[in-house]
């Protein structure tokens, strides 16, 4: 057999392999017979050995087969390569029929959504909104706000004492927003009205009350304010909260830090709850005047009314939840019932 012929019958010899070949395979049969030092150039050598007169016709000869490899090379890579787009296209499909995943969307806890209606509120009638800190020393916790060294609200059971040492700058989780008071005044000229909202800690836990809860604050310095001043705007804000049918009453209380002092309760039936009695809210009065000496304002030019409510007691009152442990617990079944508070 000639070489041509040798060449020809292994490349045809080589069909079942060569039509089932995969990429690796192409590339090790290209450069076998087409190569370099493939087998159809090596045929080349043989052309001077050839008359000539049979040089063309051998040259021809070689030519051909190396377009019909060459072709059929190009055709299975053309196929391989047009079979792997399709399986791709095939695996990354997208059904848009298929239903997608709904993700839930959030909402507002309900104190959250009831704090900023209050700060809305307050701001609507002229109140700077404000904070102060968490952390706090007993200056302004306690001896600011008149609240003697020996006074029960410092006692252990209440105050979440953050220092070993006790002392004026020692450090507690405030027991209440009334600290911003101190701060305030230290901070500010009067006159002002302010409105700080925020939590505080103490040791107490049953269904109505909780080691952490939250405080809205106001705080009210002016010439020639009294007490209808503080009924007038808190009358105002409950009725705005729960509705003009609301009921509310103030019963005298002992602030160390405000004289006189009251305690404002509203009437559960009054604002739709199922349930008879009042729910205490919390706790206010006029500015005493040793709390203004302390941080430096003339009691004898400007007086002034503060309030502290339990924000959480306000939520209960209005969502007629029964136990204040819920709103912090971060239950979802029990959190799923706000989705409307937006
Ligand atoms: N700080 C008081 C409390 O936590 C509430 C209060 C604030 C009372 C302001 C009078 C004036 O109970």
């Amino acid at each position: 057999m000639n070489p041509l012929d040798e060449v020809r019958s292994s490349w045809a010899s080589l069909a079942s392999e060569i039509n089932a070949a995969d990429e690796t395979k192409l590339v090790e049969l290209r450069s076998r017979f087409l190569g370099k030092k493939g087998e159809i150039p090596g045929l080349m050598r043989h052309l001077g050995s050839l008359s000539a007169d049979e040089k063309p016709v051998y040259g021809a000869a070689v030519q051909a087969l190396r377009q019909e490899v060459e072709s059929t090379l190009d055709r299975l890579q053309e196929q391989l390569r047009s079979a792997a787009l399709k399986a791709r296209l095939e695996s990354e499909r997208l059904d848009l029929t298929l239903p997608g995943d709904r993700s839930e969307a959030g909402t507002l806890h309900p104190l959250v959504a009831l704090r900023d209606e209050i700060l809305d509120l307050f701001t609507g009638m002229g109140f700077e909104i404000a904070d102060a800190p968490e952390i706090d020393t007993e200056w302004f916790n306690f001896s600011a706000l008149n609240v003697a060294d020996d006074h029960p609200a410092r006692d252990m059971q209440d105050t979440f004492f953050l220092s070993r040492e006790r002392g004026e700058d020692s450090l507690v989780l405030r027991t209440h927003t009334s600290n911003y008071q101190p701060h305030a005044m230290r901070d500010r000229k009067p006159p002002f009205r302010l409105l700080s909202c925020g939590q505080v800690y103490r040791c107490d836990s049953d269904a109505t009350h909780s080691p952490v809860f939250t405080q809205v604050e106001g705080l009210v310095l002016d010439k020639g304010i009294s007490f209808s001043h503080l009924k007038a705007t808190i009358y105002t804000m409950v009725r705005a909260l729960y509705g003009e049918g609301a009921v509310l009453r103030f019963r005298p209380s002992f602030f160390p830090f405000t004289e006189p002092s009251a305690e404002m309760d509203v009437d559960c039936r009054s604002v739709g709850l199922d349930r008879d009695g009042w729910m205490e809210i919390g706790g206010c009065g006029m500015v005493h005047p040793n709390v203004l000496t302390n941080s430096g304002v003339d009691p004898e030019e400007f007086q002034g009314f503060a309030f502290g409510f339990g924000l959480d007691r306000m939520a209960m009152l209005r969502h007629g939840i029964k136990d204040i442990g819920l709103l912090t617990a971060g239950d979802m079944r029990f959190l799923r019932q706000f989705k409307g508070l937006a």
